[in-house]
């Protein structure tokens, strides 16, 4: 064997290595591949997770919105939008800012819920500060932090300070900013992702559609009840002002005749002193003509044909001689009676003995309406315009079938002899002349009447305008 040939039959042992080293480069790719392959998968997983919290999210929103649309409830609103929020991104806290009615353009807190404190709510935010028109440009939510700076009104300070690790998100209507949302930090301690804010955004922009919404439905709702009150309360002025014009005129008719009556009478009486029968039969014809003379009277002041003498009248002295004169009747009939007055009540403008008429009809009506005893509240309040009486009792209340009848003249429930009916029309022509109103409700306790009257600074404004 020639060296050469030695060399080539060279045992494989020690032979140069080419093969391994290639298979090691193949496997560092493999594991490379395999290393990118996991990476990739895991990325895929992410943004499947993702992809799948969005879809999540999107059908929560889409769902959200329909219920939104379809409720005209502002309460039922507010409380389900805070919910979702909470429940959607995990907040502990939530406040929602909003105007509270169209007297102002301040946001107050409507409705907060979650653990922790809550914002005072007498605070109110000035949408056009500096804070909120920057939060209106921006129109996305906002860590409160980033929002927290000198630039900010003590008000805002205040109620940022209680959602400081929170986030802030604009309530925008149009290109309005309608109200605010305020977030606390998350329950779970975690920060808000792109993902919350995304979806608080999209929420935010459904909910003041439908805020704006149901503010225009409620805004509706309220006026056509005002328009039917209204309505209603012309109806009945215009029907008693007839029937009080009627009342009044055939009281005037039976007023003269019975003034004759009673001078003839009194001819009677002499000729028949000698005959004690005669004399008895005179006293009940008498007796019968004072009580229907009591009712001509009462009728012509259901219709006042002449103009009034007001002077200023204290409503306090003329509840407190009704009460003084209606004593023994009251504590016999054991109705306990409580008066709550205003201090320093204003005068109203009025004739005092009219006005003392009308307290002592609905204090004999609250005490008919007790025969088993109770109790009867008095109580005035007022502001700059109007002085307000109450007279509430303990008695049954009267059922609403009959109470927009209980003003017209004649209409009593009571026995035959007992009422005339006529008390509370009275009391209605007396307050309707003093420019005033009286109303009935029935309450948890019982009846309540309630009589508005002008102080007197509101009547010489007005007579001041005529
Ligand atoms: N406080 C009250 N609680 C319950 N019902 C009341 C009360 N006040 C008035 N009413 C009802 O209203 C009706 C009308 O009252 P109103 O004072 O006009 O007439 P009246 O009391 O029946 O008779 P009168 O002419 O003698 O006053 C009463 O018959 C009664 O049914
Ligand atoms: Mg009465």
């Amino acid at each position: 064997m020639t060296e050469r040939t030695r060399k080539k039959t060279r045992p494989a042992a020690t032979r140069p290595r080419r093969k391994p080293a290639a298979r090691t480069v193949v496997d560092n790719s493999l594991q490379q591949l395999q290393a990118e392959i996991d990476q990739k998968v895991v990325q895929l997983t992410e943004s499947n997770r993702q992809l799948k919290r969005k879809i999540f999210d999107l059908y929560t929103i889409f769902e959200i919105s329909r219920n939104f649309n379809a409720v005209l409830k502002f309460q039922t609103l507010l409380d389900s939008f805070i919910f979702t929020c909470l429940g959607q991104v995990g907040a502990s806290r939530g406040a929602v800012f909003l105007r509270r009615d169209a007297t102002t353009d301040k946001l107050h807190l409507v409705m907060a819920k979650g653990s922790g404190s809550i914002p005072a709510e007498n605070i109110g935010i000035d949408p056009q500060s500096r804070l909120l028109t920057y939060l209106a440009g921006l129109n996305r939510p906002v860590p409160v932090g980033d929002l927290i700076s000198d630039a900010c009104t003590p008000e805002e300070l205040t109620i940022l300070g209680d959602f400081q690790s929170g986030l802030a998100v604009p309530l925008i209507y149009q290109t309005r900013l309608i109200g605010l949302l305020l977030l606390a930090d998350k329950i779970s301690g975690r920060q808000y992702t792109m993902d919350d804010i995304e979806f608080l955004s999209i929420l935010a922009n459904q909910i003041a559609v439908a805020i704006e919404n149901a503010r225009l439905y409620e805004g509706e709702k309220m006026a056509a009840m005002q328009l039917r009150n209204l309505q209603e309360q012309l109806l009945q002025s215009e029907r008693l002002a007839a029937l009080g014009e009627m009342s009044a005129k055939i009281a005037h008719e039976v007023n003269n005749p019975l003034g004759i009556i009673k001078n003839y009478l009194l001819l009677v009486r002499r000729t028949a002193e000698e005959k004690p029968e005669a004399i008895k039969h005179v006293a009940v014809v008498e007796q019968e003509i004072d009580r229907i003379a009591g009712i001509v009277r009462q009728l012509l002041d259901v219709h006042r044909p002449r103009p009034p003498i007001f002077s200023r009248v204290n409503l306090t002295l003329v509840i407190g001689e009704v009460l003084a004169l209606m004593e023994r009747p009251l504590s016999s009939n054991s109705i306990e009676v409580r008066t709550v007055f205003a201090e320093n009540l204003p005068d109203v403008l009025g004739e005092p003995d009219n006005l003392k008429q009308v307290f002592l009809n609905l204090v004999i009506n609250a005490r008919d309406a007790m025969p088993d005893g109770g109790s009867l509240t008095i109580a005035t309040t007022f502001d700059e315009d109007w002085v307000r009486t109450t007279l509430c009792d303990t008695g049954p209340g009267i059922s609403p079938e009959i109470q927009p009848r209980i003003f017209d003249p004649f209409f009593t429930t009571k026995e035959p002899g007992q009422g005339t009916g006529l008390g509370l029309s009275v009391c209605y022509g007396i307050i309707k002349y003093h420019n005033g109103s009286i109303s009935f409700r029935n309450t948890e306790q019982g009846g309540c009447f309630e009589i508005l009257l002008p102080t007197v600074k509101k009547g010489v404004e007005r007579d001041a305008g005529n």
